[in-house]
């Protein structure tokens, strides 16, 4: 369908045309397409909203804005108002309600906060106000309680990412920028040359909070520059984690690499237990494969172990998800965290028009997730949202006690600086005022390599007092 938003609040055109996304994912948005106009008009001590287009009747509202208010609180109520009252007219319209209500952004945790600083009660104000279901109310204030703790602590201390953006072949839902290797045309000794120098070049000066070494499938790398790698990051008994997402790409040389440079938590990524789906998926790897790493990583170190899995992939069935998260809750790795299908731009998935919008499945299999999951001992401890994925569901990371992951809180939350490495990696920095600055270096490798002197040099700048 085609569509037109028109609003006399020009900065919230995205989040706007987000909230008619959420309810018709392939909503285009043509400037000769069917109105939907969305107004607010400001008063000094009062606003009104006006919801209108020629398919239903129109929604407009009237509410008080109290003198109390700052101005920042003003600005959010007016924003919250519109996007709210949209939402209801939608629901209206289709006859849906969805389960995150009108929210749009990628980590309503951070809303939750903004509610408790604000001295309202985040839970009465998600469902009220912005129509958050009762469940998943009740998964982001457990969630924010697994966090209490863990968030916001040692703000003194900086968080580290390192990118090793190849894997051994490519994903079909995946749109990560990362190469597939080819023995004779990757370059990974320039790669790892390059890495280090720009690992080195980190400011030496601050404690680290957690490392997180990711990708891509940084264990696809052959061990021996692995092993230089993670002997530049030298790690000294900080959370360290390293992503070896493909079963297929892990050793027991590399996981004696692992275990040497003091790696503290693995991901191993199933994805599915289902091989019919792992070979839909272009994961080339058997489903024994899995088996196999998982049973390498147990017995080559006292790593904590992630597994990730993801709803809604092709052909699979509630019973088959059912069996994959029973699968993985029999082998009992410290985390799971459940992704919902996201059709990504760039990806095979998105290109072959692969359809993963049916709503109440996609729902069923996330809460399934966390049912059987929080029955096995697991938390739910953090949580984004991405766009166009199944059912506008979440992807939820789940713990056993005490095995919170603190780098994926923080990276979630913003509540620490973090020095990045890597082609494509983001490095970040905090202000007191809540402002943010982000440092992105060249996500092609051959420009990584090319340019590596000139953003070793941004880099050192970025993060000086
Ligand atoms: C950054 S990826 C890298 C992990 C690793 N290379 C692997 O494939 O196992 C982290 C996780 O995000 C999830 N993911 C990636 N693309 C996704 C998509 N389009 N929709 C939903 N989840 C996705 C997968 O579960 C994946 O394991
Ligand atoms: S999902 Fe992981 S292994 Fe697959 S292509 Fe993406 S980054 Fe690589």
């Amino acid at each position: 369908m085609k569509l037109r938003v028109e609003t006399n609040k020009p900065n919230m055109q995205n989040e706007l045309e987000e909230v008619i996304r959420a309810f018709a994912p392939y909503a285009v948005f043509d400037p000769l397409g069917e109105v939907i106009s969305a107004e607010i008009s400001e008063f000094s001590s009062s606003a009104r909203t006006s919801i209108r287009s020629s398919l239903a009747p129109e929604i407009s509202r009237e509410y008080e804005l109290s003198d109390d208010l700052t101005d920042l609180m003003r600005k959010r109520l007016v924003k919250r108002y519109l996007k709210r009252d949209l939402y209801d007219y939608l629901c209206l319209l289709t006859g849906k309600t969805l389960s995150y209500g009108s929210l749009t952004g990628i980590r309503p945790t951070k809303l939750y906060y903004e509610l408790e600083s604000e001295g309202v009660s985040p839970e009465e104000r998600l469902s009220d106000f912005f129509r958050v279901s009762p469940g998943k109310v009740r998964l982001l204030s457990d969630i924010v309680r697994t966090q209490r703790g863990v968030i916001g602590a040692e703000t003194e201390k900086v968080d580290w990412f390192v990118n090793i953006p190849f894997c051994p072949t490519r994903c079909a839902y995946c749109s990560f920028l990362s190469e597939v290797i080819r023995p004779k045309k990757s370059n990974l000794p320039a790669y790892t040359d390059a890495l280090i120098r720009d690992i080195l070049a980190v400011p030496s000066g601050r404690p680290r909070r957690a490392i997180y070494v990711g990708g891509g499938t940084p264990t696809s790398l052959p061990p021996d520059l692995l092993d230089r790698i993670l002997a530049a990051i030298d790690a000294h008994g900080e959370e360290f984690t390293v992503e070896a997402g493909r079963p297929e790409t892990l050793s027991e040389e590399k996981v004696a690499v692992l275990a040497a440079r003091g790696v503290t938590r693995v991901s191993v990524n199933p994805q599915s237990f289902k091989q019919e789906t792992l070979d839909l998926i272009g994961r080339r790897h058997t489903v024994e494969d899995i088996f196999h790493a998982y049973d390498l990583v147990r017995r080559g170190g006292a790593f904590d172990v992630n597994m990730d899995f993801i709803t809604m992939l092709p052909g699979e069935t509630f019973e088959d998800f059912r069996r994959s998260i029973e699968i993985a809750i029999d082998l009992s790795p410290e985390n799971v965290t459940v992704h919902s299908l996201s059709v990504k731009r760039g990806s095979v998935f998105a290109e072959s028009g692969y359809d993963n919008h049916s709503d109440t499945l996609a729902e069923r299999m996330s809460d399934f997730a966390r049912s059987a999951l929080e029955g096995a001992g697991y938390r739910p401890y953090y949580i984004y949202r991405q766009k166009n994925t199944s059912g506008r569901q979440e992807n939820v990371g789940y713990a056993k006690e005490g095995k919170v992951c603190r780098y994926n809180v923080d990276i979630m939350e913003e509540t620490h600086d973090i020095y990045a490495s890597g082609a494509g990696a983001i490095s970040k920095r905090l202000f007191g005022n809540g402002r943010i600055e982000r440092l992105a270096e060249v996500k092609e490798i051959k420009g990584y390599l090319e340019r590596i002197d000139e953003l070793i040099r941004k880099k050192i700048v970025f993060f000086k007092d």
